[in-house]
Parts: structure tokens; sequence; C-alpha cells
């Protein structure tokens, strides 16, 4: 290979990679867990109606399980919450175009967390939100 043509190579190489890192770090910023304020009793989660400025959804740490829970809110303004813990056998759920899809055996479930495909064959933990004030509580009742 003639030295013009290798460095050519590698310059094409560098600018693809250099691509494709911020494309990484695009997603990550995406799945940023936020630990969210909880009350004193420790029974919701509480968070501001103004991170849904910019993104339809956050993931938010649970004080006691593994998985996160991903509050989203719909195009009609409505917020859901559900645990992403697969009820099959228990794999992290992956949201993908306003669905929860299990990367073990294929169970999708919808934004409320029901059930669309099997083998799943009962929901999410979902949770509910009531907007207080300027505030969002996610009750973990
Ligand atoms: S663990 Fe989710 S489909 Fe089996």
């Amino acid at each position: 290979m003639k030295r013009r043509t290798f460095i050519k190579k590698c310059s094409l190489s560098a600018l693809y990679l250099s691509a494709n890192s911020s494309l990484l770090s695009g997603c990550q910023t995406n799945s940023i867990r936020y630990s969210p304020l909880l009350d004193s009793n420790e029974r919701e989660l509480i968070v501001s109606p103004s991170e849904f400025n910019q993104q339809s959804h956050i993931f938010l740490s649970h004080p006691t399980q593994a998985d996160p829970i991903c509050v989203y809110k719909t195009n009609e303004g409505e917020y859901t919450a559900s645990l992403m813990d697969c009820s099959h056998q228990h794999c992290t759920v992956e949201l993908v175009d306003e669905h929860f899809i299990c990367p073990c055996h294929g169970s999708r479930f919808n934004l409320q967390g029901e059930v669309l495909r099997g083998p799943a064959t009962k929901g999410l933990t979902r949770y509910t939100i009531q907007q207080v004030g300027n505030t969002l509580r996610i009750s973990l009742r």
C-alpha cells in the first residue's frame, strides 16, 4: 500500500470513529438514571415535570429494586411509571419505540406495562403518579 493511500485510509477511519463516538455519547445521555428525591416516609419518588421538557421519558433509580423505573410522558400528556423488570424471569426490559421489550425471551409490553406478547403472562409492576403543584409524585406503595 502506498503511503498516501495509507494516510487517507487512516484519516477516514479516524473520522468514522469520531462520528460514532458522538453517537454513542448521545445514547448514554438518553440512558441516564436519576436518583430522585424520596419523601420523608420513603413511599414516594419526587421529580419535576420540567424533566420532560426535552425528552419523553426518564429512568429513575428504585430505592430497593435493581431495575429502574421508567417514567414516560405520552403525547397526550399523561404519565406512566413502570418497573423495568420483566414479569417472566426478571430480565431488565428495554424501552424501544414506545414499547418495553425483553431481550431474554422477547416479551413485549405497552407503555402502561400491559403484556402485548408473551411468554410473560403478567404485566410490569406499575406505579401511580400524581401531580401535586410543581412536582410529580410516584407512589411506591
Ligand atoms: S425474562 Fe422476559 S421474556 Fe423471559
